[in-house]
């Protein structure tokens, strides 16, 4: 319930640095795997200073804030280079969004209405495997698309691409790739699938999050090297 009557900024201030300071103690301590995704102190306190200065920016406003619109467009381009778009790669189209779960679910509802007007699928259905991110069974609950779920192979905990094959059918639209997965941190076949998706017409999509990782690629476990999303054909969301 609202208090009567409200704290002193001083109090919320030491309340915030009591949580906040007991809480980032945990991951400065190393015992966090993932959760936690930064570039060390420096890092961190330039990415203060800009959220500071941009607290109160409405992008919704792009005629008062245009500079936000310009930092977009340059983060979609660096982005499509990194993963194989640009001057001489795929032509690549993007947006930025709040995180990972809104990604993905708009890269659902792209394909939700492009399949519909395209293809008249009216029921879609799109495929993941058992340990796909949470995102996409919101998404499906949001947005009306039925969700099938194949296993994963117990040897290499990624995607049964057999199950897989199996489960696509007449409406299927997005074949949804996890790069990593969340229990155990394997990234699925993403050429084998995007070979599918062009097969059968699919859409398909997978998380960028395996291009930032890149460089420490250690930290995903996976038993081939990555590949760069945008040369595989088929794909054609990343998130
Ligand atoms: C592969 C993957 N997909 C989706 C998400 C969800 O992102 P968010 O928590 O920003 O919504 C995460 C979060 O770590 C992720 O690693």
């Amino acid at each position: 319930m609202l208090p009567e009557t409200g704290l002193p900024a001083q109090r919320i201030r030491a309340m915030l640095r009591e949580s906040a300071g007991a809480e980032n103690a945990v991951w400065k301590a190393g015992k966090c795997s993932g959760s936690v995704y930064h570039g060390g102190a420096e890092h961190q306190a330039l990415l203060n200073e800009a959220f500071s200065l941009y607290s109160l920016a409405n992008p919704l406003h792009a005629d008062v804030f245009p500079s936000l619109v310009k930092f977009e467009a340059e983060i979609v381009s660096m982005t499509a280079a990194l993963v194989g778009g640009g001057e001489g790669g795929r032509d690549v189209r993007g947006g930025t969004t709040s995180g990972g779960t809104e990604s993905i679910i708009l890269a659902m509802k792209a394909h939700r209405d492009y399949y519909r007007s395209e293809h008249g699928i009216t029921d879609p259905d799109m495929v993941c495997c058992i340990t796909a991110h949470a995102a996409v069974d919101k998404g499906c609950e949001m947005l009306g698309i039925r969700l099938k779920k194949v296993p994963s192979d117990p040897r290499t905990h990624t995607m049964d691409l057999s199950a897989l094959q199996a489960a696509i059918g007449p409406n299927t639209i997005l074949l949804y790739a996890s790069a990593p997965n969340f229990p155990q941190g394997t990234v699925d076949d993403i050429p084998a699938m995007a070979a599918l998706a062009k097969r059968y017409g699919t859409g398909m999509s997978v998380p960028a999050i395996t291009d930032f990782q890149r460089p420490s690629s250690a930290l995903v476990l996976t038993s081939s090297p990555l590949p760069t999303p945008l040369s595989c054909p088929g794909l054609d969301v990343m998130t």
